[in-house]
C-alpha cells in the first residue's frame, strides 16, 4: 500500500480503512514514511477528520506500535490524564490519594506543551528523582507503593512519539480524532483497567469552547470502552489557573502542602478530589462517586496520601524526608516581585494562557524542544478570578532568576489579568461524562 496512496485518499475525505491506517501507523513508526508524508497525513486528518471507526483502528495500530504493559496487581489499575492545563498539578496529588484507596496508579506522564505544563518536568523538579525508570523499577514502585509518576519510555507507543513531535511543529494538534488517538495509544499500553480524564475547557486549554471539549471527552470516552477500557470523563475549567502557582518547583512545593494540609487551593481541591472519586468509583474500590469522595477525603485527612508521596519520591531515587522538608531540596529563584493591581476592582478576566506563557517567558517552559527548563521559576500567590483588589495588591509573586526575564513575565501578568466588574466565576467541574 502505497503511503501517498493513503494521504490522497484522506485528504480527498474518504473514510480509511483498518488496512490503510495499520500501514501508515507502520510507516510512522518505521520510519518508511518520510518527514514530509507524516505531516502530510496529520494536516489531512486535521481537515478531513476521522469517523468514530478510523480513530479507534489509529488508536489501536499506534497502541501495537510498542510494548503493551501486564499487571498482576490485587487491586485494579486505574489512571488519569489531563488535556493540559496551567497550574495543573493535579497528578502530584491524585495518583497517591487513589493508592491510599487501594487502587494501582503507573502513571505515564508528559512534558510541559505550549504554554501547559507538564508533570514529568514538575517531578524532574525533586533532586535525584528517576523520571525515566527502567520497566522493572517502575513494576516494582508500582506493586510496592502503588504509585509511579514517570515518563513515556522509548517502548510504549513509539508511533505516538513520533506522530505527536511532527503534529507539535505543523500546528496539527488539535484534532479531535489525533488527540483521542494519541492519548489513548499510550493509556492502553500501559495495560490500564481504568481511566478518567479530566478535559480542560476554556482560554487555558487546548480545547477553549465547551462545545469542542465534550466532543474530545465523547470521542476519547468512546473509543477507550470500545477497546476494553473502562473510562469516564470530566470537563474542567481552565479560564484560570487551577493551583494559585505556576511553575515547576513551585507547583511540587503546592502539592506537597496540599497533600500535607499547610495549604489547599479550592477548586484545585475540588476538581482532585472529583476526579478520584471516579476513579474509585470505575473501578469498583467505591460503590459510588459520593462513597469515592469520602474515601478521597479521608485518604488525605489521614495523611496517608502524603505518606505515599513521600514513599514514591524516595522509592524512585529522590530524598527520603521529602515530603517533611520539601524546602531544603527545591531549586528557589534568586528574585521574587509582586506584580501590583493597576487598578481597584474585581478580577474580572484572566488570560490563562498568557499566565502558561509568562513562566515559559522566565524559562520554566520550552520555546524549543530542546529546551532545559529551570525548575526554580514560575508564579505563586496568583489572585483568582472575581475576587476584589485595590490598586497596588499584588496579583501575583514573580519567581526569577533576572530581572530581565521578571520584566517579561510581569508585561505578561499585566497583559492577562483584567480589572473591572465582579465576572460569573465558573464552576471547577462543569460536566461529568460517564
Ligand atoms: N496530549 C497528548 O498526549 N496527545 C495529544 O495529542 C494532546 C495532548
Amino acid at each position: 500500500m502505497l503511503t501517498q496512496e493513503i494521504i490522497r485518499h484522506k485528504r480527498d475525505g474518504a473514510e480509511l480503512s483498518a488496512g490503510e491506517i495499520k500501514a501508515m501507523v507502520e510507516g510512522i513508526s518505521t520510519g518508511s514514511a518520510s518527514e514530509g508524508q507524516v505531516a502530510a497525513f496529520a494536516m489531512a486528518v486535521f481537515f478531513q477528520g476521522m469517523t468514530h471507526a478510523e480513530a479507534a483502528a489509529l488508536t489501536l495500530a499506534m497502541r501495537d506500535s510498542g510494548d503493551v504493559f501486564h499487571w498482576d496487581l490485587p487491586g485494579p489499575v486505574v489512571d488519569k490524564h489531563s488535556t493540559g492545563g496551567v497550574g495543573d498539578n493535579v497528578s502530584l496529588m491524585l495518583a497517591p490519594i487513589v493508592a491510599a484507596c487501594g487502587g494501582y496508579v503507573p502513571m505515564i506522564s508528559g512534558r510541559g506543551l505550549g504554554h501547559t505544563g507538564g508533570t514529568l518536568d514538575k517531578m524532574d523538579s525533586i533532586p535525584g528523582y528517576t523520571s525515566q525508570p527502567d520497566n522493572d523499577l517502575f513494576r516494582k514502585v508500582v506493586a510496592e507503593v502503588g504509585c509511579a509518576i514517570i515518563g513515556q519510555t522509548a517502548d510504549l507507543a513509539p508511533a505516538d512519539k513520533r506522530f505527536y513531535a511532527t503534529r507539535d511543529v505543523t500546528a496539527t494538534v488539535e484534532s479531535v480524532p489525533l488527540i483521542t488517538a494519541s492519548i489513548l495509544s499510550k493509556k492502553l499500553s500501559a495495560g490500564l483497567g481504568g481511566l478518567v480524564m479530566d478535559v480542560k475547557s476554556g482560554n487555558g486549554a487546548f480545547m477553549s469552547t465547551f462545545e469542542r471539549s465534550v466532543e474530545l471527552a465523547t470521542s476519547i470516552t468512546g473509543v477507550a470502552r470500545e477497546a476494553g477500557l473502562s473510562c469516564n470523563a470530566l470537563i474542567t475549567d481552565m479560564n484560570q489557573p487551577l493551583a494559585s502557582a505556576a511553575g515547576n518547583a513551585i507547583e511540587v512545593q503546592n502539592a506537597v502542602d496540599f497533600l500535607t494540609g499547610a495549604r489547599r487551593d479550592a477548586r484545585l481541591a475540588e476538581v482532585t478530589l472529583a476526579l478520584a472519586a471516579e476513579m474509585l468509583a470505575i473501578t469498583g474500590l467505591a460503590a459510588d462517586r459520593d462513597a469515592g469522595l469520602a474515601k478521597a477525603r479521608a485518604a488525605l485527612e489521614s495523611g496517608a496520601a502524603a505518606e505515599l508521596f513521600g514513599k514514591m519520591v524516595a522509592a524512585l531515587g529522590g530524598p527520603a524526608d521529602f515530603i517533611e522538608s520539601p524546602g531544603r531540596h527545591l531549586a528557589t529563584a534568586g528574585l521574587t516581585r509582586a506584580v501590583a493591581a493597576p487598578a481597584s476592582g474585581h478580577v474580572a478576566g484572566i488570560e490563562t494562557r498568557e499566565i502558561g506563557l509568562a513562566v515559559v517567558e522566565l524559562g520554566g517552559g520550552r520555546r524549543r524542544a530542546d529546551d532545559r527548563i529551570n525548575p526554580a521559576v514560575g508564579l505563586t500567590d496568583l489572585a483568582d478570578l472575581g475576587v476584589q483588589v485595590t490598586k497596588g495588591d499584588p496579583l501575583c509573586v514573580i519567581h526569577a532568576d533576572s530581572e530581565a526575564e521578571a520584566d517579561a513575565a510581569q508585561a505578561k501578568v499585566l497583559e492577562a489579568y483584567s480589572i473591572g466588574a465582579a465576572p460569573d466565576v465558573p464552576q471547577p467541574v462543569l460536566k461529568i461524562i460517564d
